[in-house]
């Protein structure tokens, strides 16, 4: 299993993955395809992924929103490959890259109930900073997580 910093060459693969994870309940408005990350990547987007005997098996977006902001998003490993510390070490990654490029602050938003990955960001330093109810769905509750670097 290695991580590493994806090119353009992985944008099927990595809109394949993120469609594997694709939560409708939550965002689910963008359409994850080749050329939707492709052009992503172009601009202020960087994604990690982790690869198994050469296969995209989880991924991270790590995105530049402003000038030293950043967001987390797609955060996301295969379920065969989960509970093997693959999320923490893609998200650690990301950061690192984050901190080099001396970004000030990251920020990450997920489901109210994902409690996965609440704990995943509490363990990488993350706090809880805000509540968005029925954010971006009825019913579904998100919050902001914050980290500074
Ligand atoms: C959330 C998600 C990314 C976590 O991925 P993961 O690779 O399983 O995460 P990690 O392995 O780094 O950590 C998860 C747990 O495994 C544990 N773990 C890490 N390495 C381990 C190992 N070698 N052996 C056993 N357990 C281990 C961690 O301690 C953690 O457990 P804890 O929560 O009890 O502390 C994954 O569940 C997922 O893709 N979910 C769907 C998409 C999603 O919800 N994404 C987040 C939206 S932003």
């Amino acid at each position: 299993m290695k991580i590493m910093l994806a090119t353009q060459k992985d944008s099927k693969e990595i809109a394949d993955i993120i469609k594997r994870h694709a939560q409708d309940d939550y965002m689910g408005y963008a359409t994850f395809s080749e050329s939707y990350i492709k052009g992503k990547m172009k601009k202020n987007n960087f994604f990690f992924v982790a690869e198994d005997n050469d296969k995209i098996i989880g991924c991270v977006r790590a995105s530049i929103v402003d000038i030293d902001l950043t967001e987390i998003r797609t955060l996301c490993v295969d379920e065969a490959h989960r509970k093997k510390g693959i999320a923490t070490d893609l998200l650690q990654k990301a950061l690192d890259f984050l901190k080099g490029k001396n970004m000030r602050k990251v920020a990450a938003r997920c489901k109210a109930d994902n409690k996965e990955a609440i704990r995943l960001f509490e363990k990488t330093g993350f706090e809880k900073e805000g509540y968005f109810k029925e954010h971006y769905r009825k019913g579904i509750d998100v919050v902001q997580m914050g980290k500074f670097l």
